[in-house]
C-alpha cells in the first residue's frame, strides 16, 4: 500500500544533501552507504516539498525505462501538490525550455528524437574531429608562455563552446555573446531574482535572433550543420519555429557544460593517478576505454530528474502521484554490483556503457559528440606536455544540483 502524504517515510540514515559541503566535495562515500542501508531514499528535497533518491544500478537502470516515470510533472489535482507559484519573466522562460526535446515526452519526444538523433549520430559527427583538433592546438599555443592554464575556463570550455557553435553555423564574431547567453541560461532557476529571470529571458530572444538570421542568410546554413539539418525539419514541418529554436538551444544548454566539465574532471583524475596516466602515454590506444571509464569514474551528470505520474510501491517505499524520484547516475557508476572494485581507476576496463549519459527514452543524444570531443581534447592536451602538474591545492566543486563540475582547475608545465 502506498504511504500517505501525512506521513513522509521515515528515513532510516540522515537525509542526504547533495549540496552539503561534505557530498560536494566526495560524494561517493555517501552513495556507498545509501546503497547498502537505504537504497530508495527519502532525501532533502532540493527546492521541492520532498524527493526519493535511487542509489543502486540496477534501480536506477529500471526506473530509467518505468512510464510510471516522466520528464513533466503531471497536470495538479488529486494527489499532487500545487508548487510554487512561478513568477512571470521565469514563465516565459519556462515556455520555451518546454519545448526542447529533454522535457518532452510520448509523442512529441519520439518526433524530435527522429529529427535531431541522426544529426548527432556518430557518423554524422565524425566530421568534427579534425576541427576539435585545430581548436585544441590553436588554444594551447595561444597559452603555451604562461606555463600555467585554468583548464577549465582557457581550454575546455572554450573549446567545446566553440566546436558546437560552428556546428550551428554561428561565426567566431558572436562566440563571446553565446558564451555569455548560455551563462546566464544554464544558471537562472525559478528562484533567482527577477532581473537574472529578465536577463535569462532576453538571452533566449536574443539567440533566436542570431539562428533565425543565420538560417535566413543568402545561400543557406552551412551543409551537413546541425543548424541545416534543424532547418530542413522545420521546412519539412516536422518541428514548429518555436522547437527549431528551442532544440538548437538545446544543443548547447545540454552540451557545453557537461563536456567542458568531463574533460577537466578528467584531467583531473588523470594528474591524481598517475599510474593510469603513464599507461594511457605509454598506450595512446586505451583512450577509447579510457573515455569510458573517466565517464563512470567523475561523471559531469549525477543525478537525473523525474516525476511520479501514478503512486506505485518500488523496492518497499510508496512512490506518490506528483513526488520527484532522483537517480543518482553517479552512484550507479560506482556500484560494486554492477562493476567490480568501483571506487578505482582502470583505464583498461573494457566497458561498453557507463549510467553517465542516462538510459532508456532520454538516453543523451550528445553522448558520440562529447565522446568524441572529450577524448580528442584529451589526447591533444596530454600529446602537448609531457608533464602537467596540478596547481590548485583546494579543489571547489560548483554547488550545482545533480551536476559535477569545478569552479577552476589550474594546472602547470
Ligand atoms: C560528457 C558530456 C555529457 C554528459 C555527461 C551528458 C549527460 C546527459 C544525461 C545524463 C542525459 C539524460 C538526462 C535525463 O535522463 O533526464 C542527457 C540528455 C541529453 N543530452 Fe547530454 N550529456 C553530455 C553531452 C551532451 C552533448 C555534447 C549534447 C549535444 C550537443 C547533449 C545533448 C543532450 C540532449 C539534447 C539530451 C536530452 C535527450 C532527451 O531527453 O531525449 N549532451 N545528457
Amino acid at each position: 500500500m502506498v504511504k500517505s502524504r501525512a506521513m513522509p517515510p521515515t528515513a532510516p540514515v540522515p537525509p542526504f544533501d547533495p549540496l552539503s559541503p561534505e557530498v560536494l566535495a566526495d560524494p561517493y562515500p555517501a552513495y556507498a552507504r545509501l546503497r547498502m542501508s537505504d537504497p530508495v531514499h527519502w532525501g532533502i528535497p532540493h527546492t521541492r516539498a520532498g524527493a526519493w533518491y535511487v542509489f543502486r544500478h540496477a534501480d536506477i537502470a529500471s526506473l530509467l525505462r518505468d512510464p510510471r516515470l516522466s520528464r513533466r510533472r503531471p497536470a495538479t489535482g488529486r494527489g499532487v501538490p500545487s508548487g510554487r507559484p512561478i513568477s512571470e519573466p521565469y514563465r516565459g522562460f519556462l515556455r520555451m525550455m518546454a519545448q526542447q526535446v529533454g522535457f518532452q515526452n510520448t509523442v512529441g519526444h519520439a518526433r524530435l528524437r527522429a529529427v535531431m538523433g541522426p544529426l548527432l549520430s556518430p557518423r554524422a559527427v565524425a566530421g568534427v574531429v579534425p576541427r576539435v583538433e585545430w581548436v585544441a592546438r590553436k588554444l594551447l599555443q595561444d597559452i603555451e608562455d604562461q606555463h600555467s592554464m585554468d583548464v577549465l575556463n582557457e581550454y575546455a570550455l572554450p573549446l567545446v563552446l566553440r566546436v558546437l557553435a560552428e556546428l550551428q553555423g554561428v561565426p567566431e564574431s558572436s562566440f563571446e555573446e553565446l558564451r555569455a547567453w548560455i551563462g546566464v541560461i544554464s544558471s537562472v532557476s525559478s528562484s533567482s531574482p527577477k532581473e537574472e529571470l529578465l536577463r535569462a529571458n532576453r538571452a533566449v530572444a536574443e539567440y533566436g535572433q542570431l539562428v533565425e538570421g543565420l538560417a535566413g542568410e543568402a545561400g543557406g546554413s552551412p551543409q551537413g550543420t546541425v543548424l541545416a539539418g534543424m532547418l530542413a525539419a522545420r521546412e519539412l514541418g516536422q518541428v514548429s519555429q518555436t522547437e527549431f529554436v528551442a532544440n538548437l538551444l538545446a544543443l548547447l544548454d545540454a552540451g557545453t557544460q557537461t563536456t567542458a566539465d568531463f574533460i577537466t574532471n578528467s584531467v583531473l583524475v588523470l594528474l591524481s593517478h598517475q599510474d593510469q596516466l603513464k599507461l594511457l602515454r605509454e598506450d595512446p590506444q586505451l583512450l577509447g576505454y579510457a573515455v569510458q571509464e573517466l565517464l563512470r569514474f567523475e561523471s559531469p551528470v549525477q543525478i537525473v530528474g523525474r516525476w511520479a505520474t501514478e503512486s506505485f510501491v518500488f523496492q518497499g517505499k510508496g512512490i506518490e502521484r506528483g513526488q520527484v524520484v532522483y537517480l543518482v547516475l553517479g552512484s550507479a557508476n560506482r556500484d560494486p554490483s554492477w562493476v567490480s572494485d568501483p571506487d578505482r581507476l582502470d583505464l583498461k576496463r573494457k566497458l561498453d556503457r557507463t549510467a553517465a549519459f542516462g538510459g532508456g527514452t532520454h538516453y543523451c543524444l550528445g553522448a558520440p559528440l562529447a565522446r568524441l570531443i572529450g577524448g580528442k581534447a584529451l589526447e591533444i592536451l596530454l600529446q602537448w606536455k609531457g608533464s602537467l602538474s596540478l596547481q590548485t591545492s583546494r579543489l571547489i566543486w560548483r554547488p550545482a544540483f545533480g551536476f559535477r563540475g569545478l569552479t577552476e582547475l589550474r594546472v602547470s608545465w
